[in-house]
């Protein structure tokens, strides 16, 4: 079947099967290999992107459920004021170790950034606890998040 998403600003038409992973259409079909595959199973965060804004697991989302959505992933997001300033702060704090569940980091922070401009430490933690790190850079990412912040 063939959709139609708004990915990144631009319109781009997928022939897929209607049940395909967004994750699947993102990298594979639309080559944009940012997006992270951890678990498959909706537990790790790491291959979150936005949806009309909202934070959303990639890789259990339907394409066929996002068809005239607008999707963002991490090529898109540093083009935005939010996305802009936290990757500023992930340099400035040398945030990343191996780097692989980063984009998914970066992507919920942005969308914790967007709904709460000045989160407080709970705020923080809650809004980042679904994102797994194996290197353990937690205090990093909490500590980028806050200087990211307003
Ligand atoms: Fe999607 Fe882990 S790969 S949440």
């Amino acid at each position: 079947m063939s959709f139609t998403l708004q990915i990144n600003g631009q319109k781009r038409t997928v022939d897929v099967d209607a049940d395909t992973p967004l994750l699947w259409v993102v990298r594979d079909v639309l080559g944009m290999t940012g997006t992270k595959f951890g678990c498959g199973m909706g537990l790790c965060g790491a291959c979150t992107v936005h949806v009309d804004g909202q934070a959303t697991r990639s890789c259990i989302t339907p394409v066929e459920s996002v068809a005239g959505k607008s999707v963002t992933t991490i090529e898109g997001v540093g083009d935005t004021p939010t996305g802009r300033a936290v990757r500023h702060a992930w340099l400035k704090l040398d945030v990343v170790q191996c780097g692989y569940c980063q984009p998914g980091q970066i992507m919920s922070a942005c969308s914790l950034l967007k709904s709460t401009p000045a989160p407080s430490d709970d705020d923080i933690r809650a809004g980042m606890a679904g994102n797994l790190c194996r290197c353990g850079t937690y205090a990093r990412i909490h500590q980028a998040v806050r200087e990211a912040s307003v």
